[in-house]
């Protein structure tokens, strides 16, 4: 077996402690990060991983989080080094095999099927490797206490002792987490204080696709995700989600609208889905996937007061297209315009983007990143936007479409259907 190279690793992070240093003192650059070229993971993660740091990728059962890892880590193999892939939940027959599958014959990846922390800790000292994933917080246990793998101390020193392995050593340690039903990596949300980077991978079964999410990060924004979707051979990445979400829509039924959220500094652009019909219920259904709930009882009140329907007698149901949340108050008139279509059964023009935040009087007020968002729509081939008024003055190229303008909702109404 050869002995691998021994890595030369960035330097400032090696040890904690030592002597206070002013913070004029302290290098700008003191956080060495490696990239793995997979640009959805690395920009999640805040442009590559970072030396020394612990990164927990939590997430339903069976969504693809081994896979995502396996494809990953021989990318932080440097110069030769190792690195090692733990499982204690696959033999190594079984990784092998899908490591096959998904094209990952590297010799530098090494392999363990261990479940015992001392015993990881142990191997992990003499290969070291240059990077590690630990699958998963469950089933590893420290032998020094007696409670069950998967509890709370449990996880807890776990989780501890690999963060200060990490540290010692200057690597990134990756640890997988299972996701319960209630969304909380199984066990104790307090590992998520424990580590620099919560990740989560997101997704249903019934898509193909995949969001990788970043819930916390000691370095990097939380807004960014990465979309990647799963394949006969592994993890492909999305460089446009945008045409991802828009590709099954459904043509001229009423309804239906797009609109353009930010995730971080990416726009991409999703399809909002509105039915309103009679109810047959003592109280009327307000359902909303995607979107707040409470956003949407805001915007109906604000449909009721302001352009006079009567949305008391009516269920009204809101979907947003492919799994995908909206949390900016950006898509309001998207999710106002879905409902007014619906309500008219005229279908909304499918070549139009809308987007704008509405206030309590109904009016319709300037979106953050308008020029962003247009862009991206008018890439995809959309050839009209109708935008807050007050986005049309400070947009700074001329957008290839036509943009309209509107300071409230029953201007809106004249603008959506034409
Ligand atoms: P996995 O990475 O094992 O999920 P997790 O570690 O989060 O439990 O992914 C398992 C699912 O992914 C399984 O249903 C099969 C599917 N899959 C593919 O579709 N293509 C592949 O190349 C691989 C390896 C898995
Ligand atoms: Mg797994």
């Amino acid at each position: 077996m050869p002995i691998p190279m021994a890595y030369r690793r960035g330097s400032g992070r090696s040890a904690l402690g030592g002597n206070p240093v002013s913070i004029e003192e302290v290098p700008f650059d003191s956080e060495p990060r490696i990239m793995t070229g997979i640009s959805e993971f690395d920009r999640v993660l805040g442009g590559g991983v970072v030396c020394g740091s612990v990164t927990l990728v939590g997430g339903d059962p069976g969504i693809g989080k081994t896979t995502l890892l396996l494809q990953a880590l021989p990318r932080l193999s440097q110069e030769g080094s190792a690195v090692l892939y733990v499982s204690g939940e696959e033999s190594l027959t079984q990784i092998k095999m899908r490591g096959h599958r998904l094209g990952i014959d590297n010799g530098f990846l090494y392999l363990l099927s261990e479940t015992s922390l001392e015993e990881i800790l142990q191997s992990a000292q003499a290969l070291n490797p240059a990077a590690i994933v630990v699958d998963s917080i469950q089933t590893t246990f420290s032998t020094q206490l007696t409670s069950t793998p998967g509890s709370v101390t449990q996880v807890q020193e776990v989780a501890a002792q690999l963060m200060s392995f990490a540290k010692q050593r200057d690597i990134p340690v990756f640890i997988i987490g299972h996701v319960t039903k209630e969304g909380a990596i199984a066990g104790p949300r307090i590992l998520e204080h424990i580590v620099d980077t919560v990740l989560y991978f997101e997704g249903d079964s019934g898509h193909s696709h995949r969001i990788l999410r970043a819930v916390k990060n000691r370095f990097g924004s939380t807004n960014e995700i990465g979309v990647f979707e799963m394949t006969e051979s592994g993890l492909l990445e999305v460089g446009n989600p945008s045409a991802l979400f828009l590709e099954d829509r459904a043509r001229g039924s009423a309804g239906a609208v797009v609109v353009a959220m930010m995730e971080g500094t990416r726009p991409i652009l999703v399809e909002v889905q509105a039915i309103v019909s009679p109810t047959h219920f003592a109280n009327p259904k307000r359902v909303a996937t995607g979107v707040e709930s409470n956003r949407v009882s805001i915007l109906l009140a604000v449909l009721e007061k302001h352009l006079g329907l009567r949305l008391s007698g009516q269920d009204v149901y809101i979907n947003v297209v492919g799994g995908m949340r909206i949390d900016e108050t950006a898509s309001d008139l998207g999710i106002v315009a879905a409902v007014m279509s619906s309500i008219r059964e005229c279908p909304i023009d499918t070549q139009m983007l809308v987007c704008g935040e509405i206030g309590l009087g109904g009016e319709i007020r300037a979106v953050s990143a308008a020029d962003i968002r247009i862009r991206e729509a008018s890439k995809l081939g959309f050839k009209r936007c109708v935008i807050p008024e007050g986005n049309l003055g400070s947009l700074k190229k001329k957008a290839h479409m036509t943009l309209v303008g509107v300071k409230h909702v029953r201007e809106a109404q004249n603008a959506l259907f034409l």
